[in-house]
């Protein structure tokens, strides 16, 4: 497996190193919508050209509200990627991580805005405290890790409470079960997964003569035909193992628990009925407002905060969640 890993990381040094263009920002398959899934992804002129690519990451994240958040991407390759999330989902941060140092400087040449990072780091000790960021997000990167186990330990790690893990990658048909188990097993909840064969392959097909194209003016011929295999160029073996289903590809969303009992609800007395709960402001300081009758007040006969000045997003999450499970409180999405 070391080897594995050593064997990657040249392969992707020597390509940020060889080709450094910044034009070419994605190394994924692409993700076609199936014709009936409604409306068009809303997309910049210049960004028209790497839809496809861009569509994997938009149906990964899957219109998850990503502001006020820090997020990581763990393999951000070229940084196209993580340049859609910080232009067009407008987190706080945004961090791209990589184990190529090549493409890292690449990125940090080319993608550079602002709240977005990128740095050298590998899936099995990443270089960030324990919860840091609110989303972690990793796209067709994982078949090239030394462990998966190690790699979701991680994710664990350095997810907040209440964090979400997107993923989306290829697998041979045995590796779709030990996935799902290492899933299960990793201490995250899986929300969501999804087979999205059909959706890569039309993209594949659909994306073949671009690709092909650009493999001619940026590849040296000596490495073009492993580099097709790679790009998974209509008729090679990738693009065969997933047209014959052996090869599949998996989308999921994951979520870090939060606590069940937190601290302050000890204190708090009873639930109070048909109460509101508000959220002002966003940033580093949301004020929570929790609003009910003057009956209901008397009715619990409890003394309660009405307003919490809250300073951690994921605090505020872990208040709203309680609420919404308590479902004597309404909060709105
Ligand atoms: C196929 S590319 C995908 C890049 C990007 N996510 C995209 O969709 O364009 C896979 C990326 O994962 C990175 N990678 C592979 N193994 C890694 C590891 N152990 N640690 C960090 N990055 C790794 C590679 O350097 C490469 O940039």
């Amino acid at each position: 497996m070391a080897v594995q890993r050593f064997m990657w990381r040249a392969c992707y040094e020597a390509l940020a190193k060889r080709v450094s263009t910044p034009d070419w920002a994605f190394m994924n398959y692409g993700y076609a919508p199936a014709s009936v899934d409604v409306g068009m992804l809303p997309l910049r002129p210049s960004d028209e050209p790497d839809r496809l690519c861009i569509q994997l990451y938009s149906h990964a994240i899957d219109s998850c509200d990503l502001r006020d958040s820090d997020v990581l991407e763990v393999g951000s390759g070229r940084g196209g990627g993580a340049s859609y999330i910080s232009r067009y989902l407008q987190p706080r941060s945004m961090t791209g991580m990589d184990f190529s140092q090549e493409a890292v400087d690449l990125c940090n040449r080319h993608r550079l805005a602002p709240g977005l990072a990128f740095v050298c780091g590998d899936t099995q000790s990443m270089p960030f405290p324990a919860s840091s960021f609110d989303a972690v997000v990793n796209i067709e990167s994982s078949h090239c890790y030394e462990s998966m186990d190690n790699f979701l330990a991680e994710v664990c790690r350095v997810l907040r409470p209440g964090g979400r893990f997107f993923f989306a990658d290829l697998r041979n048909l045995d590796g779709v079960d030990t996935l799902r188990e290492q899933f299960k097993a990793c201490g995250l909840t899986v929300e969501k997964e999804t087979d999205i064969t059909t959706n890569v392959l039309t993209a594949l097909r659909l994306d073949n003569a671009r690709k092909l194209e650009l493999i001619d003016a940026l590849i040296p011929r000596v490495f073009r035909r492993p580099f097709r295999v790679f790009a998974g160029i209509a008729g090679t073996r990738n693009y065969a193992g997933l047209e014959s289903a052996t090869l599949r590809y998996l989308s999921a969303q994951l979520a870090k628990r939060v606590p069940h009992r937190p601290e302050w609800r000890r204190t708090q007395g009873p639930a109070p009925q048909n109460g509101r709960l508000a959220r002002r402001g966003r940033g580093e300081a949301v004020e929570l407002e929790l609003g009910f009758t003057r009956r209901t007040a008397i009715r619990n006969g409890a003394a309660f905060v009405t307003s919490l000045q809250i300073q951690r997003r994921d605090c505020v999450r872990m208040v709203e969640d309680h609420f919404r499970r308590s479902r004597s409180v309404t909060v709105p999405e």
